[in-house]
Protein backbone atom coordinates (compact mmCIF):
# COMPACT_ATOMS: atom_id res chain seq x y z
CA UNK A 1 0.00 0.00 0.00
CA UNK A 2 0.88 3.35 -0.54
CA UNK A 3 0.28 7.06 0.68
CA UNK A 4 -1.31 9.37 -2.17
CA UNK A 5 -0.80 12.84 -1.21
CA UNK A 6 -2.34 15.93 -2.58
CA UNK A 7 -2.72 19.76 -2.34
CA UNK A 8 -5.86 21.27 -2.34
CA UNK A 9 -5.53 25.37 -2.85
CA UNK A 10 -9.09 26.19 -2.53
CA UNK A 11 -9.51 29.71 -3.74
CA UNK A 12 -11.90 32.30 -5.76
CA UNK A 13 -11.40 33.06 -9.59
CA UNK A 14 -13.88 33.88 -12.46
CA UNK A 15 -15.06 31.69 -14.65
CA UNK A 16 -17.34 32.92 -17.93
CA UNK A 17 -20.13 30.76 -19.05
CA UNK A 18 -22.84 31.99 -21.41
CA UNK A 19 -21.37 35.50 -21.82
CA UNK A 20 -20.85 36.01 -17.80
CA UNK A 21 -17.53 36.36 -15.60
CA UNK A 22 -19.00 34.25 -12.51
CA UNK A 23 -16.74 34.19 -9.46
CA UNK A 24 -16.63 30.30 -8.43
CA UNK A 25 -14.50 28.40 -5.23
CA UNK A 26 -12.61 25.80 -6.84
CA UNK A 27 -9.79 23.41 -5.63
CA UNK A 28 -6.18 24.03 -7.62
CA UNK A 29 -8.15 26.22 -10.36
CA UNK A 30 -10.24 23.88 -11.79
CA UNK A 31 -13.49 22.20 -12.10
CA UNK A 32 -14.24 19.81 -11.53
CA UNK A 33 -11.43 19.86 -9.02
CA UNK A 34 -8.51 17.33 -8.82
CA UNK A 35 -8.99 12.97 -8.97
CA UNK A 36 -7.74 11.04 -6.30
CA UNK A 37 -6.53 7.98 -7.40
CA UNK A 38 -6.21 4.83 -5.00
CA UNK A 39 -5.12 1.61 -4.82
CA UNK A 40 -7.62 -0.38 -2.05
CA UNK A 41 -6.18 -0.35 1.14
CA UNK A 42 -3.98 2.94 0.03
CA UNK A 43 -3.18 6.09 2.75
CA UNK A 44 -4.34 9.48 1.69
CA UNK A 45 -2.98 12.63 2.71
CA UNK A 46 -4.40 15.74 1.70
CA UNK A 47 -3.32 19.13 2.16
CA UNK A 48 -6.04 21.87 2.27
CA UNK A 49 -4.81 25.32 1.72
CA UNK A 50 -7.86 27.75 2.54
CA UNK A 51 -7.29 30.56 0.40
CA UNK A 52 -10.58 31.80 -0.23
CA UNK A 53 -12.91 34.01 2.32
CA UNK A 54 -15.05 31.14 3.30
CA UNK A 55 -14.80 28.60 5.82
CA UNK A 56 -14.57 24.97 4.47
CA UNK A 57 -14.39 21.55 5.27
CA UNK A 58 -13.89 18.80 2.34
CA UNK A 59 -15.81 15.66 3.00
CA UNK A 60 -15.00 12.31 1.48
CA UNK A 61 -17.97 10.90 0.06
CA UNK A 62 -18.87 7.53 0.81
CA UNK A 63 -15.38 6.43 2.69
CA UNK A 64 -16.92 4.85 5.33
CA UNK A 65 -13.42 6.50 7.42
CA UNK A 66 -13.64 3.63 10.12
CA UNK A 67 -12.51 4.62 13.51
CA UNK A 68 -11.46 8.04 11.78
CA UNK A 69 -14.79 10.13 12.28
CA UNK A 70 -12.24 13.03 12.30
CA UNK A 71 -11.53 13.11 9.18
CA UNK A 72 -15.14 13.19 7.89
CA UNK A 73 -15.65 16.62 7.39
CA UNK A 74 -18.57 18.20 8.10
CA UNK A 75 -18.39 21.73 9.67
CA UNK A 76 -20.02 21.74 13.37
CA UNK A 77 -20.82 17.94 13.50
CA UNK A 78 -17.04 16.55 12.84
CA UNK A 79 -15.05 19.42 12.59
CA UNK A 80 -14.71 23.43 13.05
CA UNK A 81 -14.04 24.62 9.51
CA UNK A 82 -10.99 25.34 8.07
CA UNK A 83 -10.64 29.11 8.47
CA UNK A 84 -9.87 31.57 5.62
CA UNK A 85 -5.59 31.39 5.19
CA UNK A 86 -5.77 28.26 7.37
CA UNK A 87 -4.27 24.75 6.40
CA UNK A 88 -5.41 21.72 8.09
CA UNK A 89 -4.19 17.94 6.39
CA UNK A 90 -7.11 15.37 6.05
CA UNK A 91 -5.65 11.96 6.44
CA UNK A 92 -7.50 8.69 6.20
CA UNK A 93 -7.29 5.31 4.41
CA UNK A 94 -9.57 3.92 1.96
CA UNK A 95 -10.34 -0.24 2.95
CA UNK A 96 -12.50 -2.61 1.48
CA UNK A 97 -13.84 -0.51 -1.00
CA UNK A 98 -13.75 -0.61 -4.64
CA UNK A 99 -15.22 2.10 -7.43
CA UNK A 100 -15.80 5.73 -7.74
CA UNK A 101 -16.16 7.88 -4.67
CA UNK A 102 -16.15 11.56 -4.97
CA UNK A 103 -14.99 14.52 -2.72
CA UNK A 104 -16.86 17.68 -2.09
CA UNK A 105 -16.69 21.01 -0.09
CA UNK A 106 -19.18 20.19 3.27
CA UNK A 107 -20.17 23.57 2.78
CA UNK A 108 -23.95 24.90 1.98
CA UNK A 109 -24.10 25.00 -1.67
CA UNK A 110 -20.33 25.92 -2.33
CA UNK A 111 -19.80 22.19 -3.83
CA UNK A 112 -21.46 23.02 -6.91
CA UNK A 113 -17.98 24.30 -7.89
CA UNK A 114 -15.71 22.54 -5.20
CA UNK A 115 -16.18 18.59 -5.67
CA UNK A 116 -13.97 15.73 -8.00
CA UNK A 117 -13.96 12.00 -8.01
CA UNK A 118 -12.23 9.58 -5.81
CA UNK A 119 -11.55 6.21 -7.97
CA UNK A 120 -10.44 3.49 -5.91
CA UNK A 121 -8.67 0.65 -7.60
CA UNK A 122 -8.55 -2.77 -6.80
CA UNK A 123 -5.33 -4.03 -5.30
CA UNK A 124 -4.90 -6.75 -7.86
CA UNK A 125 -5.29 -4.70 -10.91
CA UNK A 126 -7.57 -4.22 -13.44
CA UNK A 127 -7.70 -7.77 -14.65
CA UNK A 128 -9.39 -8.33 -10.92
CA UNK A 129 -12.41 -6.35 -11.81
CA UNK A 130 -15.77 -8.87 -11.40
CA UNK A 131 -16.31 -7.52 -15.05
CA UNK A 132 -14.37 -7.36 -18.36
CA UNK A 133 -10.87 -5.23 -18.14
CA UNK A 134 -11.91 -2.07 -19.27
CA UNK A 135 -9.38 -0.48 -21.87
CA UNK A 136 -10.11 2.94 -20.41
CA UNK A 137 -11.63 4.84 -17.36
CA UNK A 138 -12.97 7.85 -17.26
CA UNK A 139 -14.90 10.41 -14.81
CA UNK A 140 -18.15 11.78 -15.80
CA UNK A 141 -19.27 14.30 -13.09
CA UNK A 142 -22.43 15.82 -13.67
CA UNK A 143 -22.80 19.27 -12.03
CA UNK A 144 -24.96 22.59 -12.52
CA UNK A 145 -23.87 25.84 -13.08
CA UNK A 146 -24.79 28.54 -10.93
CA UNK A 147 -24.44 32.33 -12.49
CA UNK A 148 -24.76 34.06 -8.66
CA UNK A 149 -22.89 33.61 -5.50
CA UNK A 150 -23.52 30.56 -4.03
CA UNK A 151 -22.92 31.58 -0.62
CA UNK A 152 -25.30 34.38 -1.22
CA UNK A 153 -28.10 31.60 -2.38
CA UNK A 154 -27.43 29.98 0.82
CA UNK A 155 -28.17 32.88 3.01
CA UNK A 156 -31.21 33.87 0.73
CA UNK A 157 -32.79 30.51 0.80
CA UNK A 158 -32.59 30.39 4.22
CA UNK A 159 -34.25 33.53 3.51
CA UNK A 160 -37.29 31.79 1.88
CA UNK A 161 -36.22 33.32 -1.51
CA UNK A 162 -37.18 30.26 -3.81
CA UNK A 163 -36.42 31.91 -7.05
CA UNK A 164 -32.74 30.50 -7.23
CA UNK A 165 -31.84 27.78 -9.93
CA UNK A 166 -29.17 27.03 -11.78
CA UNK A 167 -28.38 28.12 -15.04
CA UNK A 168 -27.43 25.28 -17.26
CA UNK A 169 -26.42 21.66 -16.45
CA UNK A 170 -22.44 20.07 -16.79
CA UNK A 171 -20.78 17.66 -17.44
CA UNK A 172 -17.27 17.50 -16.44
CA UNK A 173 -17.65 21.05 -15.78
CA UNK A 174 -18.88 21.72 -19.30
CA UNK A 175 -22.20 23.12 -20.32
CA UNK A 176 -22.09 22.04 -24.57
CA UNK A 177 -24.12 22.92 -27.09
CA UNK A 178 -27.24 23.38 -26.08
CA UNK A 179 -26.47 26.67 -24.49
CA UNK A 180 -24.49 29.46 -26.28
CA UNK A 181 -23.35 32.82 -25.49
CA UNK A 182 -24.66 35.44 -28.19
CA UNK A 183 -25.07 32.14 -30.47
CA UNK A 184 -21.41 30.95 -29.74
CA UNK A 185 -22.25 27.35 -28.64
CA UNK A 186 -20.97 26.60 -25.61
CA UNK A 187 -17.82 24.03 -25.36
CA UNK A 188 -19.71 20.31 -24.43
CA UNK A 189 -17.31 17.14 -22.91
CA UNK A 190 -15.81 15.22 -25.43
CA UNK A 191 -15.29 11.30 -25.04
CA UNK A 192 -13.12 10.06 -27.90
CA UNK A 193 -13.41 6.10 -28.49
CA UNK A 194 -11.93 3.25 -30.48
CA UNK A 195 -14.20 0.80 -32.34
CA UNK A 196 -14.21 -2.23 -30.40
CA UNK A 197 -13.04 -0.78 -26.99
CA UNK A 198 -14.29 -0.74 -23.56
CA UNK A 199 -14.82 2.18 -21.56
CA UNK A 200 -15.54 2.44 -17.82
CA UNK A 201 -17.02 5.19 -17.08
CA UNK A 202 -17.29 6.44 -13.53
CA UNK A 203 -20.34 8.82 -13.26
CA UNK A 204 -21.11 10.96 -10.10
CA UNK A 205 -23.64 13.37 -10.04
CA UNK A 206 -21.94 16.14 -8.14
CA UNK A 207 -25.21 18.67 -8.84
CA UNK A 208 -26.99 20.73 -5.98
CA UNK A 209 -30.28 20.48 -7.98
CA UNK A 210 -31.44 17.76 -9.67
CA UNK A 211 -31.07 13.84 -10.29
CA UNK A 212 -30.37 13.11 -13.89
CA UNK A 213 -30.99 10.40 -17.40
CA UNK A 214 -28.07 9.79 -18.87
CA UNK A 215 -27.83 8.81 -22.04
CA UNK A 216 -25.54 7.96 -25.00
CA UNK A 217 -27.43 7.64 -28.88
CA UNK A 218 -26.68 4.46 -29.70
CA UNK A 219 -25.07 2.77 -27.06
CA UNK A 220 -25.86 0.84 -23.72
CA UNK A 221 -24.89 1.16 -20.39
CA UNK A 222 -23.90 -2.03 -18.36
CA UNK A 223 -24.18 -0.78 -14.48
CA UNK A 224 -21.07 -2.88 -12.42
CA UNK A 225 -20.68 -0.66 -9.82
CA UNK A 226 -22.85 2.72 -7.42
CA UNK A 227 -21.26 3.93 -4.43
CA UNK A 228 -18.24 2.08 -4.77
CA UNK A 229 -20.01 -1.25 -4.30
CA UNK A 230 -19.95 -3.84 -7.08
CA UNK A 231 -23.62 -4.76 -8.32
CA UNK A 232 -24.49 -7.49 -10.50
CA UNK A 233 -24.22 -6.63 -13.66
CA UNK A 234 -26.99 -4.98 -15.15
CA UNK A 235 -27.50 -3.50 -19.06
CA UNK A 236 -29.94 -0.36 -19.49
CA UNK A 237 -29.55 2.64 -22.02
CA UNK A 238 -30.29 5.01 -19.22
CA UNK A 239 -29.15 5.63 -16.15
CA UNK A 240 -30.73 7.53 -13.60
CA UNK A 241 -28.90 9.27 -11.05
CA UNK A 242 -29.52 10.72 -7.51
CA UNK A 243 -26.85 13.80 -6.31
CA UNK A 244 -24.72 12.08 -4.00
CA UNK A 245 -24.65 8.73 -6.13
CA UNK A 246 -22.40 7.59 -8.23
CA UNK A 247 -22.65 4.79 -10.66
CA UNK A 248 -20.01 2.76 -12.50
CA UNK A 249 -21.01 1.85 -15.87
CA UNK A 250 -19.22 -0.32 -18.78
CA UNK A 251 -19.49 1.04 -22.48
CA UNK A 252 -18.42 -0.68 -25.55
CA UNK A 253 -17.84 1.25 -28.65
CA UNK A 254 -19.75 -0.99 -30.59
CA UNK A 255 -21.82 1.31 -32.82
CA UNK A 256 -20.99 1.88 -36.49
CA UNK A 257 -17.94 4.87 -36.33
CA UNK A 258 -19.52 7.92 -36.21
CA UNK A 259 -20.68 11.03 -33.62
CA UNK A 260 -22.86 10.46 -30.52
CA UNK A 261 -24.75 12.79 -28.10
CA UNK A 262 -23.98 12.01 -24.14
CA UNK A 263 -27.21 13.67 -22.85
CA UNK A 264 -27.62 14.58 -19.24
CA UNK A 265 -31.11 15.88 -18.67
CA UNK A 266 -32.60 16.91 -15.15
CA UNK A 267 -34.91 14.94 -13.72
CA UNK A 268 -38.02 17.26 -12.85
CA UNK A 269 -41.10 17.06 -10.15
CA UNK A 270 -44.18 16.85 -12.00
CA UNK A 271 -45.35 19.72 -10.03
CA UNK A 272 -42.77 22.86 -9.76
CA UNK A 273 -43.88 25.88 -8.45
CA UNK A 274 -42.35 28.56 -10.27
CA UNK A 275 -39.59 27.05 -11.68
CA UNK A 276 -38.89 26.48 -15.98
CA UNK A 277 -37.64 23.11 -16.09
CA UNK A 278 -33.67 23.28 -16.16
CA UNK A 279 -32.05 22.25 -20.04
CA UNK A 280 -30.64 19.13 -20.53
CA UNK A 281 -26.60 19.17 -21.29
CA UNK A 282 -24.72 17.23 -23.84
CA UNK A 283 -21.18 15.79 -24.51
CA UNK A 284 -20.41 13.72 -27.48
CA UNK A 285 -18.81 10.07 -27.74
CA UNK A 286 -16.93 10.76 -31.09
CA UNK A 287 -15.48 7.80 -32.61
CA UNK A 288 -11.70 7.89 -33.78
CA UNK A 289 -11.00 7.25 -37.65
CA UNK A 290 -8.48 4.33 -37.31
CA UNK A 291 -10.71 1.37 -38.56
CA UNK A 292 -9.88 -1.49 -35.60
CA UNK A 293 -13.09 -2.21 -35.32
CA UNK A 294 -13.53 -5.13 -32.51
CA UNK A 295 -10.01 -4.69 -31.36
CA UNK A 296 -10.61 -4.02 -27.74
CA UNK A 297 -9.66 -7.01 -25.50
CA UNK A 298 -13.57 -7.79 -23.44
CA UNK A 299 -15.47 -6.38 -25.76
CA UNK A 300 -17.05 -9.13 -27.55
CA UNK A 301 -18.27 -10.59 -23.63
CA UNK A 302 -20.28 -7.07 -23.61
CA UNK A 303 -21.36 -6.03 -27.18
CA UNK A 304 -24.45 -6.02 -26.94
CA UNK A 305 -26.28 -8.14 -29.82
CA UNK A 306 -29.01 -5.62 -30.49
CA UNK A 307 -27.75 -2.21 -28.83
CA UNK A 308 -31.00 -0.31 -29.80
CA UNK A 309 -33.79 -0.49 -27.62
CA UNK A 310 -36.45 1.22 -25.55
CA UNK A 311 -36.21 4.60 -25.52
CA UNK A 312 -32.98 4.27 -27.48
CA UNK A 313 -34.96 2.92 -29.78
CA UNK A 314 -34.65 4.58 -33.49
CA UNK A 315 -31.98 6.40 -32.74
CA UNK A 316 -30.69 7.42 -36.86
CA UNK A 317 -27.18 5.74 -37.90
CA UNK A 318 -24.61 8.85 -38.23
CA UNK A 319 -24.62 10.46 -41.14
CA UNK A 320 -21.24 12.09 -41.96
CA UNK A 321 -20.44 14.60 -39.19
CA UNK A 322 -24.20 14.97 -38.06
CA UNK A 323 -24.07 13.36 -34.76
CA UNK A 324 -26.86 10.66 -33.10
CA UNK A 325 -28.94 12.58 -30.51
CA UNK A 326 -30.51 9.95 -28.10
CA UNK A 327 -34.57 10.00 -27.49
CA UNK A 328 -34.96 10.82 -24.00
CA UNK A 329 -37.07 10.50 -21.55
CA UNK A 330 -40.03 12.89 -20.48
CA UNK A 331 -38.13 15.33 -17.96
CA UNK A 332 -40.86 14.60 -15.26
CA UNK A 333 -40.78 11.29 -15.61
CA UNK A 334 -40.42 9.82 -12.00
CA UNK A 335 -41.21 6.45 -12.13
CA UNK A 336 -38.03 5.54 -14.07
CA UNK A 337 -35.69 6.78 -11.53
CA UNK A 338 -37.58 4.46 -9.43
CA UNK A 339 -37.32 1.56 -11.57
CA UNK A 340 -33.87 2.18 -12.36
CA UNK A 341 -32.81 1.89 -8.82
CA UNK A 342 -35.13 -1.03 -7.50
CA UNK A 343 -32.66 -2.72 -10.51
CA UNK A 344 -29.75 -3.08 -8.57
CA UNK A 345 -29.09 -6.18 -6.77
CA UNK A 346 -25.05 -6.68 -5.09
CA UNK A 347 -22.74 -8.94 -6.98
CA UNK A 348 -22.44 -12.68 -5.77
CA UNK A 349 -19.16 -13.08 -6.68
CA UNK A 350 -16.44 -15.38 -5.20
CA UNK A 351 -13.52 -13.06 -4.93
CA UNK A 352 -15.30 -10.28 -3.99
CA UNK A 353 -17.84 -11.14 -1.10
CA UNK A 354 -20.21 -8.47 0.16
CA UNK A 355 -21.30 -8.87 3.67
CA UNK A 356 -25.03 -10.56 4.53
CA UNK A 357 -27.56 -8.55 5.55
CA UNK A 358 -27.85 -8.73 9.29
CA UNK A 359 -31.17 -10.71 9.86
CA UNK A 360 -31.73 -9.43 14.39
CA UNK A 361 -32.42 -5.68 14.05
CA UNK A 362 -32.09 -3.85 17.01
CA UNK A 363 -33.48 -0.11 16.39
CA UNK A 364 -36.44 0.33 13.87
CA UNK A 365 -36.94 3.89 13.05
CA UNK A 366 -39.59 5.81 10.40
CA UNK A 367 -38.79 8.90 9.28
CA UNK A 368 -40.90 11.33 7.35
CA UNK A 369 -39.69 13.72 5.05
CA UNK A 370 -41.34 16.94 5.00
CA UNK A 371 -41.50 20.36 4.91
CA UNK A 372 -42.95 22.73 7.75
CA UNK A 373 -43.09 26.31 8.36
CA UNK A 374 -41.42 28.08 11.98
CA UNK A 375 -41.36 31.25 13.21
CA UNK A 376 -37.70 33.26 12.70
CA UNK A 377 -37.70 33.70 16.38
CA UNK A 378 -40.44 32.81 19.31
CA UNK A 379 -43.45 30.97 19.08
CA UNK A 380 -45.83 33.08 17.45
CA UNK A 381 -45.15 34.63 13.88
CA UNK A 382 -45.88 37.85 13.06
CA UNK A 383 -45.50 39.65 9.60
CA UNK A 384 -42.37 41.50 9.76
CA UNK A 385 -39.72 40.67 8.42
CA UNK A 386 -37.94 39.76 12.30
CA UNK A 387 -40.46 37.16 12.69
CA UNK A 388 -42.31 36.17 10.04
CA UNK A 389 -42.97 32.19 9.03
CA UNK A 390 -40.17 30.70 6.99
CA UNK A 391 -40.38 27.30 5.59
CA UNK A 392 -38.21 25.03 6.78
CA UNK A 393 -37.10 21.23 5.26
CA UNK A 394 -38.01 17.76 7.80
CA UNK A 395 -37.29 14.64 9.37
CA UNK A 396 -40.49 13.49 11.23
CA UNK A 397 -41.44 17.39 11.23
CA UNK A 398 -38.16 18.66 13.06
CA UNK A 399 -35.88 20.84 11.48
CA UNK A 400 -32.33 19.89 12.01
CA UNK A 401 -29.93 23.19 13.58
CA UNK A 402 -26.10 22.89 13.44
CA UNK A 403 -24.71 23.50 16.85
CA UNK A 404 -22.20 26.12 17.79
CA UNK A 405 -19.67 23.81 18.64
CA UNK A 406 -18.89 20.75 16.67
CA UNK A 407 -20.81 17.44 17.62
CA UNK A 408 -18.07 15.33 17.75
CA UNK A 409 -16.00 16.94 20.20
CA UNK A 410 -18.98 17.32 22.78
CA UNK A 411 -19.24 13.66 22.67
CA UNK A 412 -15.79 12.70 22.76
CA UNK A 413 -14.78 15.33 25.60
CA UNK A 414 -18.07 14.25 27.14
CA UNK A 415 -19.24 17.89 27.09
CA UNK A 416 -22.61 18.68 27.26
CA UNK A 417 -23.80 20.76 23.99
CA UNK A 418 -24.97 24.16 25.16
CA UNK A 419 -27.75 23.96 22.31
CA UNK A 420 -31.12 22.21 22.84
CA UNK A 421 -29.97 18.71 21.46
CA UNK A 422 -33.44 16.58 20.39
CA UNK A 423 -33.48 12.58 20.31
CA UNK A 424 -34.50 12.12 16.25
CA UNK A 425 -37.76 10.95 16.93
CA UNK A 426 -38.22 7.28 16.06
CA UNK A 427 -41.53 8.07 14.09
CA UNK A 428 -43.38 10.60 13.09
CA UNK A 429 -45.79 12.53 15.63
CA UNK A 430 -48.67 11.27 13.97
CA UNK A 431 -50.21 10.20 11.03
CA UNK A 432 -51.79 10.86 8.48
CA UNK A 433 -51.77 9.90 4.64
CA UNK A 434 -48.14 11.02 3.34
CA UNK A 435 -48.61 11.08 -0.36
CA UNK A 436 -52.51 11.83 -1.89
CA UNK A 437 -51.99 14.98 -2.81
CA UNK A 438 -55.67 14.97 -3.45
CA UNK A 439 -55.86 15.11 0.11
CA UNK A 440 -54.58 18.32 0.41
CA UNK A 441 -55.69 21.78 -0.58
CA UNK A 442 -53.47 24.25 -2.09
CA UNK A 443 -52.17 26.46 0.67
CA UNK A 444 -53.56 24.14 3.58
CA UNK A 445 -50.49 21.89 3.43
CA UNK A 446 -49.18 23.18 6.77
CA UNK A 447 -52.35 22.80 8.69
CA UNK A 448 -51.86 19.06 8.30
CA UNK A 449 -48.43 18.96 10.49
CA UNK A 450 -48.01 19.26 13.91
CA UNK A 451 -46.29 22.62 14.56
CA UNK A 452 -42.51 22.13 13.55
CA UNK A 453 -39.76 22.90 15.36
CA UNK A 454 -36.05 23.34 15.07
CA UNK A 455 -33.54 21.49 16.62
CA UNK A 456 -29.89 19.73 16.89
CA UNK A 457 -31.45 16.37 16.09
CA UNK A 458 -29.47 13.06 17.80
CA UNK A 459 -29.91 9.76 17.67
CA UNK A 460 -27.42 7.45 19.65
CA UNK A 461 -26.69 4.15 18.92
CA UNK A 462 -25.02 1.22 20.88
CA UNK A 463 -21.92 -0.22 19.15
CA UNK A 464 -23.23 -2.73 16.62
CA UNK A 465 -26.79 -2.26 16.97
CA UNK A 466 -28.70 -3.32 13.69
CA UNK A 467 -31.19 -0.65 12.61
CA UNK A 468 -33.60 -0.54 10.26
CA UNK A 469 -35.07 2.57 9.03
CA UNK A 470 -37.65 3.26 6.59
CA UNK A 471 -38.06 6.82 4.86
CA UNK A 472 -41.27 7.89 3.54
CA UNK A 473 -41.42 11.04 1.05
CA UNK A 474 -44.75 12.84 2.00
CA UNK A 475 -47.23 14.83 -0.58
CA UNK A 476 -46.32 17.79 1.84
CA UNK A 477 -42.98 18.06 -0.13
CA UNK A 478 -44.60 18.43 -3.86
CA UNK A 479 -43.13 15.22 -4.93
CA UNK A 480 -39.26 15.46 -5.03
CA UNK A 481 -37.62 12.29 -4.52
CA UNK A 482 -34.91 11.73 -1.95
CA UNK A 483 -31.76 11.38 -2.06
CA UNK A 484 -30.47 10.35 1.43
CA UNK A 485 -27.14 9.91 2.42
CA UNK A 486 -25.70 8.32 5.63
CA UNK A 487 -21.85 8.95 6.90
CA UNK A 488 -19.15 6.31 7.66
CA UNK A 489 -21.67 3.35 7.06
CA UNK A 490 -22.96 1.46 3.78
CA UNK A 491 -26.82 0.46 3.89
CA UNK A 492 -28.53 -2.16 2.43
CA UNK A 493 -31.09 -1.69 0.26
CA UNK A 494 -33.98 -4.09 1.19
CA UNK A 495 -37.16 -2.66 -0.51
CA UNK A 496 -38.62 0.47 -2.04
CA UNK A 497 -42.06 1.33 -3.06
CA UNK A 498 -44.37 3.87 -4.35
CA UNK A 499 -47.33 4.92 -2.07
CA UNK A 500 -47.19 4.81 1.64
CA UNK A 501 -45.34 1.96 3.43
CA UNK A 502 -46.74 -0.51 4.80
CA UNK A 503 -45.29 -2.93 7.16
CA UNK A 504 -47.44 -6.14 7.17
CA UNK A 505 -47.52 -6.29 3.32
CA UNK A 506 -44.42 -4.00 2.38
CA UNK A 507 -42.41 -6.22 5.71
CA UNK A 508 -42.32 -9.42 3.36
CA UNK A 509 -40.80 -7.97 0.15
CA UNK A 510 -37.61 -7.45 1.34
CA UNK A 511 -34.77 -8.79 -0.19
CA UNK A 512 -32.27 -10.43 2.26
CA UNK A 513 -30.56 -12.06 -0.34
CA UNK A 514 -28.74 -9.43 -2.59
CA UNK A 515 -29.45 -5.88 -1.24
CA UNK A 516 -27.58 -3.54 -2.80
CA UNK A 517 -25.09 -1.35 -0.55
CA UNK A 518 -25.09 1.96 -0.72
CA UNK A 519 -24.26 4.99 1.20
CA UNK A 520 -27.13 7.39 -0.61
CA UNK A 521 -29.84 5.95 -1.16
CA UNK A 522 -33.05 7.24 -3.19
CA UNK A 523 -36.40 7.94 -1.77
CA UNK A 524 -39.08 7.51 -4.60
CA UNK A 525 -41.07 10.72 -5.12
CA UNK A 526 -44.08 10.07 -3.07
CA UNK A 527 -42.74 6.95 -2.05
CA UNK A 528 -40.58 5.11 0.62
CA UNK A 529 -37.27 2.95 1.22
CA UNK A 530 -36.09 0.23 3.92
CA UNK A 531 -33.10 0.05 4.42
CA UNK A 532 -30.70 -1.68 7.43
CA UNK A 533 -27.15 -0.47 8.22
CA UNK A 534 -24.83 -1.85 11.05
CA UNK A 535 -23.55 0.95 13.63
CA UNK A 536 -20.41 0.00 14.02
CA UNK A 537 -18.18 3.08 13.28
CA UNK A 538 -18.12 4.81 16.41
CA UNK A 539 -18.18 8.61 16.08
CA UNK A 540 -21.08 11.15 15.43
CA UNK A 541 -22.34 10.96 11.61
CA UNK A 542 -24.43 13.39 9.73
CA UNK A 543 -27.12 11.98 7.81
CA UNK A 544 -29.19 14.09 4.98
CA UNK A 545 -30.88 14.58 2.03
CA UNK A 546 -28.54 15.30 -0.71
CA UNK A 547 -30.16 17.73 -2.21
CA UNK A 548 -28.41 21.08 -0.99
CA UNK A 549 -31.56 22.84 -0.52
CA UNK A 550 -33.26 20.13 1.59
CA UNK A 551 -30.24 19.86 3.46
CA UNK A 552 -29.71 23.87 3.79
CA UNK A 553 -33.09 23.72 5.18
CA UNK A 554 -32.69 21.10 7.82
CA UNK A 555 -33.42 17.46 5.97
CA UNK A 556 -31.39 15.90 8.34
CA UNK A 557 -29.61 14.32 11.48
CA UNK A 558 -26.72 13.19 13.07
CA UNK A 559 -26.02 9.49 14.59
CA UNK A 560 -23.97 8.65 17.20
CA UNK A 561 -22.33 5.46 17.84
CA UNK A 562 -21.26 4.71 20.31
CA UNK A 563 -17.76 3.09 21.51
CA UNK A 564 -17.47 -0.27 21.59
CA UNK A 565 -16.01 -2.70 24.42
CA UNK A 566 -12.21 -2.95 22.99
CA UNK A 567 -9.32 -0.32 20.93
CA UNK A 568 -10.57 -1.85 18.07
CA UNK A 569 -14.33 -0.65 18.62
CA UNK A 570 -12.89 2.67 19.97
CA UNK A 571 -12.80 6.65 18.50
CA UNK A 572 -9.06 7.30 18.70
CA UNK A 573 -8.27 10.77 19.90
CA UNK A 574 -8.58 13.76 17.08
CA UNK A 575 -5.97 14.47 14.95
CA UNK A 576 -2.98 16.98 17.04
CA UNK A 577 -3.53 19.21 14.49
CA UNK A 578 -7.48 19.24 14.53
CA UNK A 579 -8.88 22.75 13.65
CA UNK A 580 -10.61 24.76 16.38
CA UNK A 581 -13.25 26.83 16.92
CA UNK A 582 -11.94 29.50 19.13
CA UNK A 583 -10.37 32.04 17.36
CA UNK A 584 -13.80 32.66 15.69
CA UNK A 585 -17.40 33.15 17.39
CA UNK A 586 -18.75 33.70 14.28
CA UNK A 587 -18.88 30.53 12.85
CA UNK A 588 -22.93 29.10 13.64
CA UNK A 589 -25.09 28.82 10.31
CA UNK A 590 -27.52 31.97 10.38
CU1 LIG B 1 -21.95 14.14 0.09
CU2 LIG B 1 -22.94 14.97 3.90
O1 LIG B 1 -22.50 14.64 1.98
Amino acid sequence: TAIVEHTFVVSQMNMMHLCKETLVTVVNGQLPGPTIEVTEGDSVAIHVVNKSPYNISIHWHGVKQRLNCWADGVPLVTQCPILPKQNFTYRFNVVGQEGTLWWHAHVPCLRATLHGAIVIRPRLGASSYPFPKPDSEVPVIIGDWWEMDLEEVDRKMKDNFFDYFPSASTINGKLGDLFNCSGVAEEGYVLDVEPGKTYLLRIINAALFSEYFLKIAGHRFTVVASDANYVSPYTTDIIVIAPGETVDALVVADAPPGKYYMVALPNQAPLPDTQTPEPATRGMVQYNNNNNRGAGNGATALRSRNHIEGGGGGDPSPTGDVPVAPVMPDQHDVVLSFYFHSNLTSLRHPRHPTPPVPIRVDEHLFITLGLGSVCRRGQYCNRTKENEAVLVATMNNVSFQLPTTPLLESHYYHIGVQDALLELPGKPPRAFDFTDQSLIPIGTKEKLLEPTSRATMVRWFRYGSVVEMVFQGTAILQGDSNPMHLHGHDMFVLAQGLGNFNAAKDMSRYNLVNPPLKNTVVVPNLGWVAIRFVANNPGVWFMHCHYEFHLSMGMAAVFVVEDGPTMETSLPPPPLDFPSCSHDNNLAPD
